[in-house]
């Protein structure tokens, strides 16, 4: 316990001891009071009954230990009571009556006279309570009541009267005296309680202050960013360790130094910026700015500001925290130095390959070029037009004619995928006849078909009126066929197409009964130089873009083509899809 709590207990200690001193004071003092009123009260009567005083005096009495009345003049009946019982010295009854006999005798013999019933001229009754605690004190009283009996007129008797009123008055001042120095006594108890209670609430907000002020301080010190606290002038009023370190000077350094002192001289025009609108909005959210060190190095930081106001809500200050971003910005240059690259890269590219679309239209133009007449002249020769030629001769210029005319093929696919990807495939379009298209181009391909014995039929019905480009139409059927051809089992294979109309669309299905394709390919072989097989021992060769000229040609003409099989040697079926006239 310290001296201050022990200094208060032994107060609360003493206030309630002059508590209990006041309240049992308090008790005896009612005691008396009521001792006295029974008095008090009789006095009044005692004036005007003077004869029956003893009477009236005891009748009081009775309450405590004495129960009985003397009838009559009482100092007689005093005397008769002193003469019959022996107690009293006859001597004495007229001038002053010692009592005390009379209670050395009632020791011994109190229970005795309980019910003593005394006669002198008048009837006297005595009744005495034998429990009584109070014996002496009463007979004291009695012997002063004798005294007073002994006088035996009314001026004794108002006086007697007048020093119960008298006591009686003392003994309420008494009272009253002591009842405010009871309200006193609590009035200052409350006080010291409520004085005691004050202080234990300040403590306690003091604490609560404290344990504030250091939790706030733990957190702007553990902050990982940069922390400072300005006034509205903007001077540094505080900072965090991140902040010190990361400027390079020390705490002392920083304290009472302008914000701007700590901005790279490029950025001072956007600080001020952001500081004046911190002022006007009281917020400043993400600000990019470049901070300067100590040694004059910068780095870059982001500005996040709120207000701190005082009590009546006036602007007093900031506290601002800052981010340094010089990884964010390092990662940022890199990225954007990619993106440049990359971008430059794909320039370069652009520029390489509109170059090689160029110089593959060009090559493959000056390819066509002289193909063409070689072809024709080897057709003239075979034809014997411009002299005869032995069937050996014959043989080999056939041979001739036909790989000139797969290289003329070649070129001409290369130089329509070409156009195709750039956009630039005309199509001159006009109504035909699709199953016209498709006979002229089964009449085209016999020759080849009969070569390798396949059969090719054609289930045409009704003729279908289509707004096309014949000769694109004629060259998608012809790949196809081509396909068909390279892909059916020579002497057995079996070509089919055939023509339907539905919802406004002609219908086109190319069948035949060879390899088949893969459900994995069914999609793939519409791609530019996709071939399923590409090993070099494969029987077929090709380069794969057949396919995707026919996709480029069929949705030019705003339809759609696509492939069909059960899978590996159950056929193949190309479909297409083209918006019919009607
Ligand atoms: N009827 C078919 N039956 C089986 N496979 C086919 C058929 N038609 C095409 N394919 C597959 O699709 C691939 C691509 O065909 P595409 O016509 O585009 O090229 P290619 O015929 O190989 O060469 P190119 O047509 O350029 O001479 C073929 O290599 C083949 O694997
Ligand atoms: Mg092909």
């Amino acid at each position: 316990m310290n001296e201050k709590t022990k200094k208060v207990s032994n107060k609360l200690v003493l206030l309630v001891g002059i508590q209990i001193a006041i309240i049992s004071t308090s008790f005896l003092i009612l005691e008396l009071f009521e001792s006295q009123k029974v008095f008090a009260g009789n006095s009044v009567n005692i004036a005007g009954k003077n004869r029956f005083l003893t009477e009236m005096v005891l009748n009081e009495v009775k309450d405590y230990y004495i129960k009985g009345k003397l009838i009559g003049d009482p100092i007689s009946a005093l005397a008769i009571y002193e003469k019959n019982l022996h107690l009293l010295k006859t001597g004495g009854i007229q001038n002053n009556i010692n009592l005390s006999p009379l209670s050395e005798k009632f020791q011994g013999e109190w229970e005795n006279i309980n019910d003593l019933y005394l006669d002198y001229k008048t009837k006297i009754q005595i009744f005495v309570e034998p429990d009584s605690t109070n014996r002496e004190t009463k007979l004291v009283e009695i012997s002063d009541l004798a005294d007073k009996l002994v006088a035996q007129n009314d001026v004794l008797t108002v006086q007697l009267a007048l020093e119960v009123q008298n006591l009686t008055t003392m003994l309420i001042w008494l009272q009253a005296f002591l009842i405010i120095i009871n309200i006193g006594a609590h009035l200052f108890m409350v006080k010291m309680i409520y004085s005691i209670l004050k202080k234990k609430t300040e403590q306690l907000v003091k604490m609560e202050k404290e344990i504030a002020a250091d939790k706030y301080r733990s957190f702007y010190e553990g902050m990982p960013d940069l922390c400072r606290t300005i006034n509205e002038e903007g001077i540094i009023l505080d900072c965090n360790m991140v902040y010190t370190r990361s400027l390079g000077y020390t705490k002392e350094e920083v304290i009472g130094k302008s914000i701007f002192e700590h901005t790279s001289e490029k950025n001072l025009d956007a600080m001020n910026e952001s500081f004046e609108q911190w002022k006007k909005t009281g917020k400043v959210s993400n600000k990019d700015i470049w901070f300067k060190r100590k040694d004059g190095t910068i780095f870059p930081v982001l500005l996040n500001a709120t207000t701190l106001t005082d009590d009546k809500g006036k602007l007093i200050g900031s506290n601002t925290v800052i981010r340094d971003i010089t990884d964010i910005y390092e990662a940022r240059k890199k990225l954007e130095e990619s993106e440049r690259q990359i971008k430059e890269q794909l320039t370069n590219l652009q520029k390489l390959n509109s170059l090689k679309d160029d110089f593959l239209a060009m090559i493959t133009h000056e390819l066509k070029t002289p193909l063409v007449p070689i072809k024709g002249y080897i057709d003239i020769l075979i034809s014997e037009k411009i002299g005869p030629i032995n069937e050996e001769q014959k043989k080999k210029l056939e041979i001739v004619s036909s790989s000139t005319r797969s290289l003329l093929r070649l070129i001409s696919d290369l130089l329509d995928a070409q156009k195709i990807e750039l956009g630039q495939l005309k199509l001159n379009k006009d109504v035909h006849d699709l199953a016209e298209i498709v006979t002229n181009t089964v009449n085209k391909m016999k020759p080849d078909a009969d070569r390798y014995e396949i059969a090719i039929t054609t289930d045409l019905g009704n003729p279908i009126a289509l707004l096309c480009d014949n000769a694109r139409i004629e060259q998608v059927l012809s790949n196809l066929i081509f396909n068909s051809l390279d892909f059916c089992p020579k002497q057995n294979g079996k070509i089919n197409i055939k023509l339907f109309s539905e919802n406004k669309h002609a219908g086109i299905i190319v069948k035949d009964n060879g390899i088949g394709i893969s459900k994995e390919s069914l999609n793939k072989i519409f791609v530019k130089f996709y071939q399923v097989d590409t090993s070099t021992t494969r029987e077929h060769g090709g380069t794969g873009i057949g396919l995707s000229v026919c996709k480029g040609i069929v949705e030019g003409h705003g339809g759609k083509i696509w492939a069909e099989s059960d899978g590996r040697d159950k056929g193949a079926e190309i479909h297409i899809l083209l918006p019919s006239v009607k």
